[in-house]
């Protein structure tokens, strides 16, 4: 192996982190240099157990042989190409793959580079969709308190996360948020979807009441993951999928954690037995060893807005590098994979593991909830008083520290390992973590 250039302090100035606390990481920097398989190295050589997939991405692990020699050749064979009135086969090659996976009859599928371009990509074909089939007044988008989208204007609007919104003013105009379903005093400690809370959907009857026909979409995580892992209660997204039929209004999903067998299903529509018209992905689409990201819609959808014009462009939309020739490729090496090796099948199997696992920490002293889904799990901590979310970023340091990656926002600690772990990992993850708890207390 090369060796690994560890960058200086005053390296560290010039670049801004996204989402982080600059000043501390650089008081007190804490590297990654190298992947393979469960692990990150740090650039020291210690191995630090992968308990996030990255950042709920890297679904077949890291360093995958065949998605790196894909990109390699790739990159000689042709670097780039541009998909605005031109194709590359490989661009059409992914998106049948991707559309091999999504649910029947939800075959179009759009790409673009991120979770947060998808979101805001999903949202346009929406109006769109509306435009093209003469109810130009369905305006209003619909999201949900807590819901997390990305960071594009669309995304934030209709994402529920006060704190991502707060710094930024202005929003999009017309838009509504469902209430959030978590309900701790019904739900606590409950194994994958909680028995309560299927009502809370009722709540977009009384927006149609409230509006009419002005709501073109609306837009839920079918599992919230970046505002500490909210899985859905029994029966609430049946009944969104109801009302949304009931009043014409498109229900969208976004995947873009879900999606890729996190939840041992190629997709939480399946999974949760209920199908959306437009589902967003991105992270596990290319085991995010290339940025790429897609908007899956069904067909009538498409249809509606290419035969909404005689000729011409029909969605004035898309990325420079909407199916890039990398990205394609990566994406194909990875859907080839967890096909391969069934990635949802296996994290299926370990489900009933994890969970246990994951519900054992309920004995670990300021634990309040655990909640759990697929490969998922949350496990939330009572707030250090006056401090909210010092004790979770607490036990994140202790736990890299450690050893083990794991993932804080709040005082919610979320875990999504790579598809691929195996228990003594599961253990190592849970021991590290109740470890790091008690440490912190
Ligand atoms: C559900 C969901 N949507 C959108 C995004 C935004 O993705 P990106 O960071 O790739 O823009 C994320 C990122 O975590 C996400 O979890």
């Amino acid at each position: 192996m090369n060796e690994i250039q560890i960058p200086r302090r005053n390296n560290l100035d010039a670049f801004w982190m996204p989402y982080s606390d600059n000043k501390y990481f650089k008081s007190t920097p804490r590297m990654l240099a190298r992947a393979e398989g469960m692990s990150y190295f740090t650039p020291e050589g210690d191995e630090i157990l992968d308990g996030t997939a990255g950042l709920w991405c890297c679904n077949a692990g890291h360093g995958r042989r065949e998605i790196v020699e894909a990109i390699q050749k790739q990159a000689a064979v042709m670097d780039f190409a541009p998909t605005f009135q031109l194709g590359h086969p490989i661009a059409f090659e992914a998106a049948a793959r991707v559309a091999e996976m999504t649910p029947e009859g939800m075959d179009r599928v759009f790409f673009v580079n991120s979770g947060s371009e998808a979101a805001d990509t999903a949202l346009k074909i929406a109006l769109a969709y509306h435009k093209a089939r003469g109810q130009s007044q369905r305006v209003r988008l619909v999201g949900r308190e807590r819901g997390y989208h990305g960071v594009g204007f669309g995304g934030m609007s209709v994402g529920g996360i006060g704190g991502n919104r707060k710094q930024f003013g202005a929003q999009l105009p017309y838009v509504d948020h469902l209430p959030h379903t978590h309900l701790p005093a019904q739900n606590s400690f409950a194994k994958g979807q909680p028995d309560h809370g299927e009502h809370l959907a009722d709540t977009l009857e009384n927006l149609v009441a409230l509006h009419g026909d002005t709501i073109a979409a609306v837009m839920v995580e079918p599992v919230a993951g970046s505002t500490g892992v909210l899985v859905p209660p029994k029966g609430y997204l049946e009944k969104l999928r109801k009302i949304c039929t009931q009043h014409g209004i498109l229900l969208i999903f976004d995947e873009v954690i879900t999606g890729f067998g996190r939840i041992g299903k190629p997709f939480g529509a399946e999974r949760l037995g209920v199908t959306p018209d437009i589902m967003t992905m991105a992270k596990g689409l290319t085991n995010a060893a290339v940025p790429m990201g897609a908007v899956a819609t069904s067909n009538e959808i498409y249809q509606t807005i290419v035969d909404g014009v005689p000729a011409g462009i029909e969605l004035f939309h898309g990325y420079t590098y909407s199916g890039h020739p990398l990205a394609s490729a990566a994406a194909i090496a990875t859907l080839d994979l967890h096909k391969a090796e069934d990635l949802p099948g296996r994290a299926l199997a370990m489900e009933p593991y994890f969970e246990e696992a994951a519900h054992a920490m309920q004995s670990t002293p300021g634990v309040i909830d655990v909640r759990n889904m697929g490969l998922i799990a949350g496990i939330e901590l009572e707030p250090t008083p006056g401090k909210p979310g010092a004790r979770a970023m607490e036990v994140f340091r202790t736990c890299f520290d450690k050893g083990v990656l794991v993932r804080v926002t709040g005082d919610i600690v979320a875990l999504s390992p790579p598809l691929i772990i195996e228990k003594p990992h599961v253990d190592r993850l849970f021991g590290t973590l109740d470890e790091a708890i008690r440490a912190v207390a």
